[in-house]
This record gives structure tokens, C-alpha cells and sequence, in this order.
């Protein structure tokens, strides 16, 4: 699909060039978008997936969470970001109570594809959702599983808090992340999670473990456009980094990070819990 978008040969990732990546040890960068020229932007800067995130509620509609964010708003915003990755392989979250039960995930997980133009479903979960994973991978669905701080379960978490700080927590992370894993997840995402546990499960797993506040030994890093662009206001979560000081343009900031990412240089020690 994206190289049909091409002006010029260019060769997309896929899944399989992600589990390469972290085989032969190269770091995954990635950033959300939400329109086409972020998007394009984000794409010619080296971004190896872009993630249509429900992080929209907040950063797009001006929402206090992301839970009121629909299957129609997201397919929305995927379709204006799809025509503009020639490279980047496009990753769409499924929105709160989207994939329930593996019908939901099933019918809404083809609409992100069919309608969306996504490659792979990115949805938040523990263990429990092991089920709707399978069901997933099992019809052809690539799927990137969320955990640790899992933002649509903010009133019931009762916060957005780290996650997994004492052994007991720890310890049920890393048997959700193996269920998840064994369950067909193509990629696993850890969100506010202590680096020392998020080592443990980058470890454990075989497929790419992709860190957002999760420290510096995970397979890959992203963060939300608008942080890392300086451009949210107030409380700035302590593990984003704005790039637009150090650099010139927009254009620049998103290859200073993608080099950041790249060589290791970024999470620093003072971004990471
Ligand atoms: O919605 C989103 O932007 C996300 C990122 C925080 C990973 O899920």
C-alpha cells in the first residue's frame, strides 16, 4: 500500500522489518500524527511507524481523556495521515470499549483497516485481553498491545500513574506481556512503566517492545507529537523532551529525534521512572 503512494522507490516497513530492527539491535523511533502534512513530515524525517493515537481527544478535540473518542473520528484521522507514508509503516489505536469482546475487536479492527488504512491495531490491555489478541492475529490482524499505564482505564487506575512499581505489580506485567505475546501480539507498547521492569520485559519478549516513559532499554521509543514539539500546554509528562529549542524548524526537530531515538540518546536518565 505505501509504496503505491511512492514519488519515488522507497522500501516501507512492515511488521517483519520491525522484529528485524530488533534483532540486530536497531532502535525503533516513532511519533503520533493526526493530519496528512504531520504525517508527511513525520515520514520524510525517518519515523519507522506513525501512530494515530486516541491521544486525538486530547491533543486534537480538546478533551480531558481519551476516552469520548469514536471509531469514526479515528478512521477519520487515519485517513488523512494514510497518503502521506510512503516509508512508515501505520499503526490505529482502537478507541475505549472498541474491542470488548473479540467481535468488537474483530468487526472495529477491519474497519481500522478496511476504512482507516491501518497495518497493524495498536489497543490497550492486560492479560485479559489475551483472548481478543488471538482472535485477532488469527484473522490476519497485526496487533500492538498497550500496557502499563493504559490511559482509557484512567478512573479505574486513578490516575495517570506509574505502573508497576513494587514486585507484586512487576511481576503481573511480565506474565500479561508473555499471555499478550503468546497470544499473537506483533508488538508490545509499555507506557510509565520503571525501567528496570521495562528491561526485564524488553528481555523476555521476542517481539519489539516500543517505551513511552518505559526508560532506555526498550526496542524502540515514541512519543506524543504536540510534547515533543513543545506545543502542549501546562503540566508536560516528565518523560517527553521538547525538540524544538535545539533546532530550526519542525522538520528539524523530528530528525534531531529520530537520531535521538536512534543512537540511544534519548530517554535520558531524567525522562525515565
Ligand atoms: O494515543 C496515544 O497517543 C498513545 C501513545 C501515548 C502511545 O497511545
Amino acid at each position: 500500500m505505501n509504496s503505491a503512494k511512492s514519488d519515488k522507490p522507497c522500501k516501507p516497513v512492515t511488521v517483519a522489518s520491525l522484529a528485524r530492527m530488533k534483532a540486530e539491535g536497531e532502535k525503533i523511533a516513532s511519533l503520533t500524527a493526526y493530519d496528512f502534512s504531520f504525517a508527511r513530515a513525520l515520514d520524510a524525517a525517518g519515523m519507522d511507524f506513525v501512530l494515530v493515537g486516541d491521544s486525538l481527544g486530547m491533543v486534537m478535540q480538546g478533551r480531558a481523556t481519551t476516552l469520548p473518542v469514536t471509531m469514526d473520528e479515528i478512521i477519520y484521522h487515519s485517513r488523512c495521515v494514510a497518503p502521506a507514508l510512503r516509508r512508515a509503516l501505520l499503526m490505529v489505536d482502537m478507541p475505549f470499549m472498541s474491542h470488548v469482546t473479540a467481535d468488537d475487536a474483530l468487526r472495529n479492527a477491519g474497519r481500522l483497516m478496511k476504512e482507516g488504512g491501518a497495518q497493524i491495531v495498536k489497543l490497550e490491555g492486560t492479560g485479559a485481553q489475551a483472548e481478543v489478541v488471538r482472535r485477532l492475529a488469527q484473522a490476519g490482524v497485526p496487533v500492538c498491545a498497550h500496557l502499563g499505564l493504559r490511559p482509557q482505564a484512567v478512573h479505574k487506575m486513578g490516575g495517570y500513574r506509574v505502573q508497576g512499581r513494587d514486585e507484586a505489580a512487576a511481576g503481573i506485567m511480565l506474565e500479561d506481556a508473555r499471555q499478550l505475546e503468546e497470544a499473537g501480539a506483533d508488538l508490545l507498547l509499555l507506557e510509565c512503566v520503571p525501567a528496570e521492569l521495562a528491561a526485564r520485559i524488553s528481555g523476555q519478549a521476542r517481539v519489539p517492545v516500543i517505551g513511552i516513559g518505559a526508560g532506555p532499554h526498550c526496542d524502540g521509543q515514541i512519543l506524543v507529537l504536540q510534547d515533543m514539539l513543545g506545543l502542549t500546554p501546562g503540566h508536560v509528562p516528565k518523560f517527553s523532551r521538547n525538540f524544538m529549542p535545539d533546532a530550526d524548524s519542525i522538520p528539524g526537530a523530528l530528525a534531531a529525534y529520530v537520531a535521538a531515538v536512534k543512537s540511544g540518546r534519548f530517554p535520558a536518565p531524567e525522562h525515565c521512572f
